[in-house]
């Protein structure tokens, strides 16, 4: 569908870049088909997590959703990472000794950007770096793609909400032609609610399992609930669908982090709305051959 080739310029810049070619069939994940397919951490199965090239992978294999987590650095820089520390997906033990527990909050953009945030996933990505979310977004803009964006760890990071949303609204995020394209998510409802009372026209997803009694409560700010499928149900999803969110549609289903056939086949039997994959084409392939 969306046919693109990154400019091998912007490698030095914003990490290893991947020449992308057009796809036969990007509809299954697409917003407009349901379930929704969405590319956990980019397409993480197939290059390090919360990177360029894994938002870049997931475009090639014709995926316009991805997923990412941010949190902020010492000097009040937005970062793509996962983990509260940078152990396991950068070499910071290695670059700064003495620095640990190397909590991502510890330390300056400009150290977190000297980090390899590649060559732990394979030597094909050496020199990738963790990215800024500014840098992230206009990396999603050149790809076409569309963000599932979570506020990791908010609690770490007072007013991470209202700073997350001045730079997507700097970016363009927050209107017109990305109407549609972001969804913004959190494990903290609190968190999540803040950002609803912030811009109410934003679209939230809660992250977790509340009971099914508690759910016409977070159907007061969260258009979405957003279970693991280990906890995930028939009667759950029937049970979200039949409350309506703050945007007058049905409170939405997307569960992770679903990686083989089997699974994807089950939760797409109880009408999720959408399937969030470190392996979004195999999720994509099971859809099609039920
Ligand atoms: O998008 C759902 C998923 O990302 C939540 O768990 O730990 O992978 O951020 P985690
Ligand atoms: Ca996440």
């Amino acid at each position: 569908m969306y046919a693109r080739a990154i400019a091998a310029t912007t490698t030095a810049l914003l990490g290893t870049a991947t020449l992308l070619t057009p796809t036969s069939d990007a509809r299954v994940g697409d917003v407009r088909a349901r379930p929704a397919v969405v590319a956990h951490r980019g397409a993480s199965a197939y290059a390090p997590e919360n990177t360029l090239p894994a938002v870049d992978t997931a475009a090639r294999l014709g995926f316009s959703w991805v997923e990412n987590d941010v949190q902020r650095t010492k000097d009040g820089e937005l970062v793509v990472i996962h983990d509260d520390n940078l152990k396991r997906t950068t070499n910071a033990e290695e670059v700064f000794p003495g620095r640990a527990p190397w909590k991502v909050k510890d330390f300056t953009a400009a150290e977190i950007a000297r980090l390899d945030a590649g060559s732990w996933f394979g030597p094909a990505y050496a020199g990738t770096r963790v990215p800024t979310l500014k840098q992230y977004l206009r990396r999603l803009d050149l790809n076409h793609e569309k963000l599932l964006l979570e506020l990791k760890n908010p609690e770490l990071y007072p007013g991470i909400e209202q700073q997350t949303l001045k730079l997507l609204g700097n970016e363009g995020w927050l209107g017109g032609r990305y109407s549609g394209r972001l969804i913004v998510q959190s494990f903290d409802a609190g968190s999540l609610r803040t950002v609803h009372d912030l811009k109410p026209a934003l679209t939230t997803g809660f992250l977790g399992t509340p009971a099914k009694a508690e759910l016409p409560g977070y159907a007061r700010f969260a258009d979405l609930v957003n279970p693991s499928h280990r906890k995930l149900t028939k009667g759950y999803v029937t049970a979200a669908h039949a409350l309506t969110g703050p945007h007058g549609r049905h409170l939405r289903v997307f569960t992770w982090t679903v990686n083989d056939a089997d699974t994807a086949r089950s939760v797409a039997r109880y009408d999720v709305d959408g399937i969030i994959s470190n392996k979004p084409d195999l999720v994509r392939a099971a859809l099609n051959g039920r």
